[in-house]
């Protein structure tokens, strides 16, 4: 299968960092695509280019819509506080349901720019099923070492979850845990991220109109590999560089950074 991984970016100093180490893993996989959707008003020439540059034009979707202001975080907000990513999520998967072939099997992954992916992590996703939902361990997130499924002995199926954070959600696990088959998808028009859900909810928000706990599909060696870690990126300082702009001056005048 077609593995579409949709990932939301904004422009920050490091969002080339950022994306060049993603796009290594699309260069070593052939079966994935990346949906790549810019919280921006037009599609930048930086996205453009590190697409083009890593050989990945005819394997990728660059797409764009900007967070309403009301729900984008201001500069000193905690990152908890507004959704990330609703609406960038929102036009990729309306460009699935509209460009995906509804009779094949493929997968959706959502992929946040900042975390760090194994390329091993791929290939489970490859073994999902048809109409169902695959799950494994997520590392460095929810305050643990390690969230994760937790399987019945004996039928290996999904009994619970491990998360120590709100764990009464109905699927207490973070974007990075899961993909879903396409079939799904188009079964279920009305699936989606919302503004409308408390924080913490979006997984739980899309997957419930999609699967229930014990039709999940553990993958990742059942749930005992971490193959997936919920890093973030220090934001980075720049009061050197803020200095010389005061002088008319940039250190990367001319360049991309
Ligand atoms: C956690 C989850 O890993 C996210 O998938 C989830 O969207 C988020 O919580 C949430 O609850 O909204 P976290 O690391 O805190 O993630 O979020 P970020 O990595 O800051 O943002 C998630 C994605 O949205 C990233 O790909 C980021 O580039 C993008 N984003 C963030 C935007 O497109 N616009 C923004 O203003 C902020
Ligand atoms: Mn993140």
């Amino acid at each position: 299968p077609t593995i579409y991984c949709v990932t939301p970016t904004y422009a920050r100093p490091h969002q080339k960092a950022e994306l060049t180490r993603l796009s290594h893993i699309f260069m070593l996989l052939p079966n994935l695509h990346w949906v790549i959707v810019e919280d921006s008003e037009t599609k930048t020439n930086l996205v453009r280019n590190l697409l083009e540059r890593a050989g990945l034009t005819q394997r990728s979707t660059q797409l764009n819509v900007k967070t309403p202001t009301a729900f984008k975080l201001k500069h000193n907000d905690p990152n908890w506080i507004k959704p990330r990513g609703v609406e960038q999520r929102n036009l990729a998967l309306s460009w699935i349901r509209t460009n995906a072939d509804a009779e094949k099997h493929n997968i959706v992954f959502f992929m946040d720019d900042d975390n760090s992916y194994s390329v091993e992590l791929f290939a489970e996703m490859s073994k999902i099923e048809p109409g169902r939902v695959g799950v494994w361990p997520v590392g460095l997130v929810g305050g643990l070492m390690v969230e994760k499924p937790l399987l019945n002995q004996e039928t290996n199926l999904v009994e619970g979850f491990n998360a120590a954070w709100r764990p009464e959600r109905p699927f207490p696990i973070d974007m990075a845990g899961f993909a879903i088959s396409t079939e799904l998808l188009f079964k279920y028009p009305e699936a989606a991220f919302s503004y409308e859900v408390q924080r913490g909810y979006q997984e739980s928000e899309i997957l419930r109109h999609l699967t229930t706990r014990s039709q999940l599909q553990p993958l990742a060696n059942n749930c005992r590999d971490v193959l997936v870690w919920h890093t973030r990126t220090e934001k980075t300082k720049l009061t050197n560089e803020e200095a010389l702009n005061k002088q008319g001056k940039k250190s990367d005048e001319g360049m991309e950074v």
